[in-house]
């Protein structure tokens, strides 16, 4: 047990996809895992092991913001020794060319800042993907037929943003889209010599303002759940 996290030592698989709602994570372990069980549930953030096509996985909710995955990501790693994680979550797009249902595969994350910043000072660290995880789930979200995107992204600390002045500098310099967790993660997989990943499924448009409809969100996230655990075990 680690003060967030109630599973027993050994609970907790290797592989750990990272949905940032804990039922998300629920379902997503109830549909694709056998044997699954429920290996935490404290504050209501539901993690639950079981396998797929034989390998032990586990699916924790992260919460939202990197603050709360940072606390997640860092116990899974440190206390329970997760070597693959994969955050499986929505995104804003920030490119004409990318368009509501597309997949983005997270290459690095621009922040402003990460819980990390107060190692880092006056060095602007550019958090980057594991290669083999980004290029095994690349030829997976290809396979769903969805259109797939690689490249940089924003991790933010607001999702209700008051600066269209910052957007549209990333826009002009290519960020695919904005999310709030992702540059955390691979931080920290990079401090402990982990492999991170994060598929992204774009639920709205900072251009065209369109949006997801809620009866595509539960398909889009199981593809995602699909491209996760190809990658994690190709
Ligand atoms: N902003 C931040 N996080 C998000 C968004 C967004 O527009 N969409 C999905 N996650």
């Amino acid at each position: 047990m680690t003060i967030h996290i109630g599973a027993a030592p050994g609970d907790i698989a290797e592989t750990v996809l990272m949905p940032g709602d804990p039922l998300r994570a629920k379902w997503a372990a109830e549909t694709f895992l056998d044997d699954p069980k429920c290996v935490n549930e404290v504050r209501g953030m539901l993690g639950y092991t079981g396998t797929w096509q034989g390998h032990r996985v586990t699916i924790h909710g992260s919460g939202m913001g990197m603050p709360s995955l940072s606390i997640y990501a860092n116990e899974l790693i440190k206390d329970y020794r997760a070597k693959t994680l994969i955050r499986i979550g929505s995104c804003g797009a920030m490119q004409e060319r990318v368009a509501v249902r597309d997949i983005i595969l997270a290459m690095t994350s621009s922040t402003l800042s990460t819980p990390s910043r107060g190692i880092f000072r006056e060095l602007n660290y550019a958090p980057c993907a594991d290669f083999d995880l980004l290029h095994a789930a690349h030829a997976a979200a290809r396979d769903t037929g969805a259109k797939v995107h690689v490249g940089g992204i924003y991790s933010s600390d607001v999702f209700y943003d008051e600066r269209p002045d910052l957007n549209e500098q990333m826009m002009r310099h290519g960020i695919l889209g904005v999310e709030m967790e992702a540059a955390e993660l691979y931080t920290l997989a990079a401090r402990y010599s982990v492999r991170a990943l994060a598929v992204l499924t774009v639920s709205d448009h900072l251009i065209t303002h369109e949006a997801l409809p809620a009866e595509d969100r539960e398909r889009s996230f199981g593809d995602m759940v699909e491209i996760a655990l190809k990658a994690a075990f190709a």
